[in-house]
């Protein structure tokens, strides 16, 4: 019998995930995986469909990354998109060329054939294409579907065969009808059943994790976020009093964290060790320009600090880690075919060193951040974690570009404070994602009760985002604006200069660095 799943296959795109994201909305698990995957490997997850995702490439340009034909043989219903259309196409031996029109953003699909995958699209509909590519001419197999105004065959399928594809992105939301569409896919052709269940999701966690750990004990870094913190109630769920959470102050943390993370890890009854380690973090920061060094080595810090932590404790076989799905995506390396998906290392996927003698706990490692807060509500943990913004595991060391010191530091923690006052007093903090200062290493000058000042640059963040892979900047009020400006530069020695972000992500990401 074949597993209620979809594998989404990824050849580069930024919106990869979103597709394994929007099949998991429709009720379906479904996983994002390498484009190489070993044929072997698909057979043995059993899926019931597999989807070719887009990506940057031209099927012609060499290591342009291309799949096995038998995959297309394995008789499992395969939808492609964007790219994974292109690749079908050209496999099956069809024409591919550039577009005379860039077709980038907004287009009307008109739909020209009956057929199971645009059940209920009405015959003329708005899809959100973004290529440069198209499929010129099919191979007999293949018969087209649909067009748009530019480009003459924007969906097709295999006249035998459970194969479909479209040139356009179903799993964007400006696709009027790209939720029918994947749903029409995953639920019609590929005939799943929606069992993909949350609740489901920390019983079967609960169950693993008890039957892995038996008598040893577990460690988890807790960090006071929303994913550490349902990590560590699954994982006291299952162990109870054997999970010991330790949360390391490594001194680039907000004001009052490690106080509020007490509060909250003793009214839930975790068990909570407090490291301090400002020092040590500091001095092997100091000197230290490069973000991805920076995050190398706390990387390798906290996992030291946690080896140490363990020997400590009688036991102890596991180290566990609020990892999600996001993180590990966006930390995937694919180095066989200069795939390139890395954007930065979050620490606790990158960091880790090969020798490290305790086995990873990651409950939430499949798991997108929508999902994380859907079974925190169901667990109904305190709204304070519930709705707290993410706050990155290195803290503060990446939102001072450049060099660290102890000076900068204060001044960071001080100006992010004012910022977390003000959008609790403008009710603004629940309607936004994340926000945040950047120190820059420029400095400016201004002139401040009559005297010259020359004093750094500070950048407000802030942003709105469904998952983080994602993210527009906020439109604050000139009010409010006006009123953070002011408070940092009068109350904070050291800024003089606020100016506001209005990038999104891609082209940039959220953190600076
Ligand atoms: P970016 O900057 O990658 O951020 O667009 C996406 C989300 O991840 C957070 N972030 C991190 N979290 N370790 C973490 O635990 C990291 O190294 C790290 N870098 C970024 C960031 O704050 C945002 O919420």
């Amino acid at each position: 019998m074949k597993k209620n799943l979809i594998i989404v296959l990824d050849f580069g795109s930024q919106y990869s995930y979103m597709i394994a994201k929007r099949i998991r909305e429709i009720g379906v698990y479904s996983l994002l995986l390498p484009h190489n995957i070993f044929i072997n490997d698909i057979i043995e997850k059993n899926p019931k469909g597999i989807i070719l995702s887009g990506g940057p490439f031209s099927v012609y340009k060499n290591n342009a990354p291309l799949i096995s034909k038998k995959i297309l043989e394995l008789n499992i219903p395969i939808l492609g998109i964007c790219y994974g259309m292109q690749l079908i196409s050209y496999i099956f031996g069809g024409k591919i060329k550039k577009s005379n029109y860039k077709e980038y953003g907004k287009s009307y699909l008109v739909t020209d054939k009956k057929n199971f995958l645009f059940k209920n699209v009405p015959k003329k509909s708005v899809v959100w294409m973004s290529h440069y590519d198209e499929v010129k001419n099919n191979p007999k197999e293949l018969e087209s579907i649909a067009h748009t105004n530019s480009c003459k065959i924007a969906a097709y399928k295999h006249k035998e065969k459970d194969i479909y594809a479209v040139q356009f992105h179903p799993e964007v939301k400006n696709t009027e009808y790209g939720k029918c569409i994947l749903k029409n896919f995953v639920i019609n052709i590929c005939k799943c059943n929606k069992n993909w269940k949350l609740e489901d999701f920390v019983q079967k966690q609960v169950n693993s994790i008890k039957n892995i750990v038996s008598d040893k004990k577990v460690i988890l870094g807790i960090s006071g976020g929303l994913d550490s913190f349902v990590t560590a109630y699954i994982i006291n769920k299952a162990i109870g009093n054997s999970l010991i959470c330790i949360f390391i102050d490594t001194g680039f943390l907000l004001k009052e964290e490690k106080k509020t993370i007490q509060f909250f890890c003793k009214k839930m009854n975790f068990s909570i060790k407090v490291i301090d380690a400002v020092d040590i973090f500091l001095k092997k920061l100091t000197g230290v320009y490069n973000p991805e060094i920076k995050r190398k080595i706390i990387g390798k810090e906290f996992v030291t600090l946690f080896q140490k932590e363990s020997r400590k404790i009688n036991n102890v076989e596991f180290l566990a880690q609020g990892t999600i799905y996001s993180d590990v995506i966006e930390s995937s390396i694919n180095k066989n075919v200069g795939l390139n998906n890395f954007v930065k290392s979050h620490h606790n996927v990158g960091g880790l060193p090969k020798c490290m003698k305790l086995k990873l706990i990651e409950p939430l490692r499949k798991l997108f951040k929508d999902e994380v807060r859907k079974i925190g509500k169901s667990l109904k943990l305190p709204k304070e974690i519930l709705y707290k913004h993410p706050f990155p595991g290195p803290g503060l060391s990446i939102r001072i570009i450049g060099k660290i010191n102890k000076r900068k530091i204060s001044i960071l923690r001080k100006a992010e404070n004012i910022l977390l006052q003000e959008l609790k007093n403008f009710n603004i903090y629940n309607n936004i994602s994340q926000a945040f200062i950047i120190l820059l290493p420029i400095k400016s000058v201004g002139v401040m009760g009559d005297k010259r000042s020359y004093e750094h640059v500070a950048v407000l963040r802030v942003i709105k985002t469904e998952d983080f892979m994602t993210s527009t900047f906020y439109p604050l009020s000139y009010e409010f604006l006006e009123i953070i400006s002011n408070r940092i530069i009068n109350e904070i020695n050291g800024i003089n200069r606020m100016v506001y972000d209005i990038t999104s992500k891609p082209p940039s990401t959220i953190e600076w660095q």
